[in-house]
């Protein structure tokens, strides 16, 4: 029997016992998907929620990266009154879980086989002391650099495979009077630019040492130096008004030719796409320079709630984040490509499939490393400290041997 139907019998079936109306698979679902683009993708799993007989409550918290949507997540959970689905991913899955405020979802997990269409990174990620405690919706890649075609070649300029190449061609852009990198001025966003050149610079060992590990000697050797210094270079390629500004304005900023590229996750794809643009033809992907692959999973945990109504309404949002149409239709809306092994790409276009040889080239080669600055690698401690001397750095004119210096000491203090 598909899991669905037993969890309509099994909530009808409590509604007659008790006498009471039958109400139906409750949600309330607390995520940041606000963009033109985001917006197109979680409408996928309201409209296969409600095609599936659930009553959802949207409860979007605007802000890019998420942090406004934890900040609310934590107010409601401390009132004692916590949504039922929360958009949630990584170290933090099992921070609320060692809170003791997550339900368990491994009888769905179980009866779908996640285990076997996972792999096992990202299964790792979705659990918590054995059992199943989040449900993945997708791979977004970090690593990418956007461009506007037409903009590139009126400038005859090809999409650089290395720092120096970037530099060279921002420099460019910026004597033609186009702003060479779009940025928002946010620290999360800092942080995304920021860790694709700590990885692109340094590689992989010093990445995972530095932002997994949170190696000392790593965190101060002059390979972070020269990181902070290439930070410096991109500083001075974003236009004033950066402060700020949201991460799919900056998106805006390449598609009409404001700008040239983009460093950030591939919902910016999903942003292009909403927008009627055509990857190759209109704007360019590309990883960024170097080797490896930085993974953001988007997932769902399910926060202990009373009510069968509620429970069954966690059951079935586990069950359809893991159908198989609904990873597909979802992530060629997002810019991402599906968490399940089984999901034909045929649909998806040129960047996905960059995406995805690139991932399963990193996982085999030992380069395919968790976000830090998408709360993929560390908790939210460490990441925050890393990320506040990031941006102090970028909005003054701190050396890079003094950042490297704040780096050691944060990191630290977070411990
Ligand atoms: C999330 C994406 C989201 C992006 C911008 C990331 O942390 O993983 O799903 O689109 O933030 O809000």
């Amino acid at each position: 029997m598909k899991f669905t139907t037993y969890i309509k019998a099994s909530v009808v079936a409590s509604f007659l016992v008790s006498g009471a109306a039958i109400a139906g698979p409750e949600a309330e679902v607390l995520h940041w998907w606000t963009s033109g683009g985001e917006a197109k993708s979680v409408a996928v799993l309201q409209q296969e929620f409600a095609d599936n007989g659930g009553t959802w409550t949207d409860m979007p918290v605007a802000g890019g990266g998420g942090d406004a949507a934890m900040t609310a997540l934590r107010a409601r959970v401390l009132s004692g009154n916590a949504p039922t689905a929360v958009q949630l991913k990584g170290p933090a899955i099992q921070e609320w879980y060692e809170e003791g405020v997550l339900a368990d979802i491994s009888a769905v997990a179980e009866a779908q086989n996640w285990a076997g269409l996972l792999p096992a990174s990202i299964a790792g990620h979705m659990m918590c002391e054995g059992t199943w405690c989040a449900a993945p919706v997708n791979v977004h890649r970090i690593d990418w650099i956007w461009a506007n075609a037409s903009v590139l070649e009126a400038n005859g300029i090809t999409m650089p495979t290395t720092w120096d190449e970037f530099n060279a061609a921002a420099d460019k852009l910026a004597a033609a009077g186009i702003t060479p990198l779009a940025h928002g001025g946010q620290a999360w966003q800092d942080a995304t630019v920021f860790e694709a050149v700590a990885l692109g610079i340094g590689g992989a060992d010093f990445f995972r040492k530095a932002f997994v590990e949170l190696d000392e000697a790593t965190l101060t050797s002059d390979t972070m130096v020269a990181v902070f210094d290439q930070m410096r270079k991109m500083r001075g390629y974003v236009d004033d008004n950066f402060s700020g500004r949201d991460w799919n304005l900056a998106t805006a900023m390449v598609m009409n030719g404001e700008a040239g590229f983009q460093i950030m996750g591939d919902w910016a794809k999903g942003e292009f796409l909403a927008a009627g643009k055509v990857p190759g033809e209109d704007f360019l992907c590309q990883s960024t320079p170097g080797d490896g692959f930085l993974y953001n999973v988007d997932s769902f945990a399910m926060f202990a709630v009373d009510g069968d109504d509620k429970q069954a309404g966690q059951a079935l949002l586990a069950e359809l984040i893991m159908g198989q149409n609904f990873q597909k239709v979802f992530n060629l809306n997002k810019g991402s490509i599906p968490a399940r092994i089984d999901v034909s790409l045929d649909e998806f276009d040129i960047c996905a499939h960059i995406s995805s040889a690139d991932m399963a080239a990193s996982n085999e080669g030992g380069s395919l490393l968790p976000s830090y600055a998408h709360g993929m690698a560390l908790r939210g401690a460490q990441s925050g400290a890393i990320t506040d001397v990031v941006t102090a750095h970028f909005n003054s004119d701190m050396s890079s041997a003094d950042a490297v210096a704040q780096l050691a000491a944060a990191v630290k203090n977070s411990m």
